[in-house]
């Protein structure tokens, strides 16, 4: 895999003709298509890893939940609070248009930060949960954040009077069973499969990938460093999201 930079990203003729063809679209992606954005990553010199000395693991947790919800709250609120002036990127931007260039487009995203929705996606699997959003502990009734005051945390749930979490997958939970099942469908049914910004190693998003290659789709990954996916790419780009995606639109 070589290194690609802004103005020598080369896109091979194969690539080319089969986005040109192509009717069934799969995107899965993760923290580096908002690394461009100024979202830090989890891994590879991510900024985000610690949080008043508890790693993220720890305090990303459905035990932390259990235990000490005002924390979860005081965490999340603060990564809330860092993305207030986050923008999406030329990549969030080139994925929102790719809805309305291919027949049949599918997004799954392991991003919680809302940045494909800010960029004109309409529909956006998200497999993590989203940060702007709450739910409730007691009867899963959820509200966008945007929409409750800012205090009292844990927010109250309007429907049931019970405590609100965020709306966000943590460690030790499992995915939404629904939003991972359509994933996975749309993966074995595509033709073409991208994957952006990803390290390829917290499953099952990072299945996704595979379910598309077995059925039969050319698969394509965006990300600067290689991954245990790389091998499995019929073709790997290596180079950032934000600058590659918009050579592959043009
Ligand atoms: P990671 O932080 O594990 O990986 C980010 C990937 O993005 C790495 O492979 C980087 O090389 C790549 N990258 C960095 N800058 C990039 C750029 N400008 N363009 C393209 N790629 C770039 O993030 P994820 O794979 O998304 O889960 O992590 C998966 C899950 O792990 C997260 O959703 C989160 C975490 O635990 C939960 O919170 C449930």
């Amino acid at each position: 895999m070589t290194k690609q930079t802004a103005d020598s990203i080369s896109i091979s003729d194969e690539l080319r003709a089969r986005i040109r063809n192509a009717r069934r679209v799969f995107v899965l992606t993760g923290a580096g298509v908002s690394a461009e954005s100024g979202v830090p990553t989890f891994r590879g010199g991510g900024a985000s890893a610690v949080w008043k000395g508890l790693p993220f693991e720890v305090i990303s947790s459905a035990e932390m939940v259990e235990r000490d919800l005002g924390a979860v709250w005081e965490w999340f609120d603060y990564r809330l609070d860092s993305l207030g002036h986050v923008e999406p990127n030329p990549a969030h931007r080139t994925i929102a248009r790719w809805q309305d260039r291919f027949e049949d487009f599918t997004l799954v995203t392991q991003n919680i930060d809302g940045l494909h929705a800010a960029a004109g996606s309409r529909e956006v699997l998200e497999l993590h949960g989203n940060i702007r959003r709450a739910r409730c502990v007691k009867c899963e009734a959820r509200e966008a954040l945007d929409k409750m005051n800012a205090e009292p945390r844990p927010p109250v749930c309007r429907a049931c009077g019970g405590a609100m979490r965020p709306d966000v997958v943590l460690f030790g939970e499992l995915l939404p069973a629904d939003v991972f099942r359509v994933a996975a469908e749309r993966a074995a049914a595509c033709e073409l499969c991208f994957v952006v910004g990803t390290s390829a190693i917290v499953y099952p998003a990072a299945q996704l990938p595979l379910v598309a290659r077995r059925a039969g789709a050319y698969l394509v990954e965006i990300n600067p460093e290689p991954t245990p996916l790389s091998e499995l790419c019929h073709e790997t780009i290596a180079g950032r999201a934000g600058e590659v995606l918009p050579v592959l639109d043009a």
